[in-house]
């Protein structure tokens, strides 16, 4: 079969073409039957005059959804309201006929709608263009990667040993042990540096154990990673990144502007470079002064919103580098700032309120890693395939971890990380 898509179809007005897609409307008249016929790209009228034949007995015994390939000619019809064009079939073929009445239709709750996810995406374009977006993103973000010397890397998501903490990673049975789910590929990315590769990139799973039920947190999820080796200082890996998200924002705006507008009422706009950068210390005292009464060494959810609605206005900005974080809030292997120990040279960058990476210049001194793992009452023992890293002449480096879905949920104005998931997993949730 060769397949004309429908959004193709202008182009051959007076042809026989064949289209495939689904049944969306079924107007099926006395003297006249009528199938929209929708694809990926569009939807086209397919126009019959009842004759008795077996093509009008054909169309009356159809439904909608189901998946169909239609054989006809291509005519401009300016009386017809999508966009003057008909197809006159001279033959239709049903390959998959729908059930009725369909499991979900627009009046639809989002659990439910979360049961029947693939039939939710087909029917809604706005869900279905998610992925066209993360597909331009990620494309984006790979191409500057590989175009800053990046070389791109897969690293194990199964582990001998919990990670970094110990807390928030599923154990599952590997023959007769334990194994564990990499809720980050963090030390992997630092064991590549460590085996010369200068700037490691990866775009895979990460899993979380944690028991969170917000808008913005999943059990599985797609990371993008980068770490970078010879650094000069945390500006380095800050730069990387504003400029990286700049080039995929760019990509996404000009490939899916308009149909993100029309689809989501979102306008993406190029983020100017650099982008703001607040201190932690700074921030707490903006947040201090504004009545905010978190926890003084971190920021919480209205924490994030408060002092990115704060640089919004300062700056006109929606991206906020909030760096400097306390040791206290930090994991052990975040490199501190020389002359305050307290403090790491760490960030998380903020866009539109919400936390879309964590990041950090790493500690690349085995003895001062050690110290700051034994601080933190971690054992040496159980992360020595990392540490011996750390003992042969491992470079300074740093690097971030940037959560996918959150991009694609600022990006798009959507409410839930649920809407930027193909198949969504969380604590209550393992189906379809
Ligand atoms: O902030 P996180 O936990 O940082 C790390 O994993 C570090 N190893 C990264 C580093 O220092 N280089 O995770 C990184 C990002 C977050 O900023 C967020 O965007 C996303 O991953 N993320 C989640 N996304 C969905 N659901 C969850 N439960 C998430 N937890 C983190
Ligand atoms: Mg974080």
């Amino acid at each position: 079969m060769i397949r004309t898509l429908v959004a193709d179809l202008r182009d051959h007005i007076g042809e026989t073409v064949t289209i495939a897609g689904w049944v969306q409307t079924l107007r099926l008249q006395r003297a006249m039957q009528f199938a929209l016929i929708r694809d990926h790209t569009g939807t086209v009228q397919v126009t019959w005059k009842r004759d008795g034949g077996s093509l009008e007995k054909l169309l009356d015994g159809l439904t909608t959804e189901s998946a169909v390939t239609v054989t006809g000619r291509v005519t401009a019809n300016p009386v017809v309201a999508l966009g003057g064009l008909e197809i006159i079939p001279a033959g239709v073929t049903v390959a998959n006929v729908a059930e009725t009445p369909l499991p979900i239709d627009e009046h639809t709750g989002p659990e439910r709608r979360l049961d029947w996810r693939p039939l939710d995406v087909r029917l809604r374009p706005a869900a279905r263009l998610v992925f066209d977006v993360q597909t331009t993103a990620e494309q984006a973000m790979r191409e500057f990667a590989y175009s800053h010397g990046c070389t791109e890397m897969h690293t194990p998501k199964l582990m001998g040993t919990a990670s970094e903490s110990g807390a928030e990673v599923f154990r599952l049975g590997y023959f007769g042990r334990s194994a564990f789910l990499a809720q980050s590929p963090q030390f992997y990315k630092q064991m590549a540096i460590a085996a010369g590769i200068d700037r490691v990139f990866e775009i895979g799973p990460v899993f979380r154990a944690e028991p969170s039920y917000t808008s913005r947190h999943s059990t599985e999820f797609t990371g993008v990673d980068a770490e970078l080796a010879w650094i000069d200082g945390l500006e380095d890996v800050l730069a990387f990144e504003e400029q990286l998200l700049s080039h995929a924002i760019t990509a996404v705006v000009l490939r899916h502007g308009e149909a993100i507008t029309q689809h989501t009422g979102t306008r993406v706009t190029v983020p100017a470079l650099p982008f703001p950068r607040i201190t932690m210390a700074q921030a707490q005292e903006v947040l201090r002064a504004g009545g905010w009464s978190g926890e003084r060494d971190d920021l919480d959810p209205d924490g994030e919103r408060r002092i990115s609605a704060y640089v919004r206005e300062q700056t006109g900005h929606e991206f906020a580098f909030v760096t400097h974080y306390p040791a206290s809030v930090r994991p052990f292997y975040h490199m501190r700032q020389a002359d305050r120990q307290d403090l790491t040279l760490s960030y998380d960058l903020l866009w539109n309120g919400l936390e879309i990476t964590t990041g950090a210049q790493r500690e690349h001194r085995y003895d001062v890693l050690v110290s700051q793992a034994a601080e933190k009452g971690l054992q040496p023992e159980p992360m020595s395939d990392y540490l011996n890293c750390f003992r042969y002449g491992c470079p300074p480096h740093g690097g971030f971890g940037l959560g996918l879905a959150r991009l694609l949920m600022v990006m798009l104005g959507l409410d839930s990380i649920r809407d930027a998931t193909f198949l969504f997993r969380g604590p209550t949730r393992l189906t379809p």
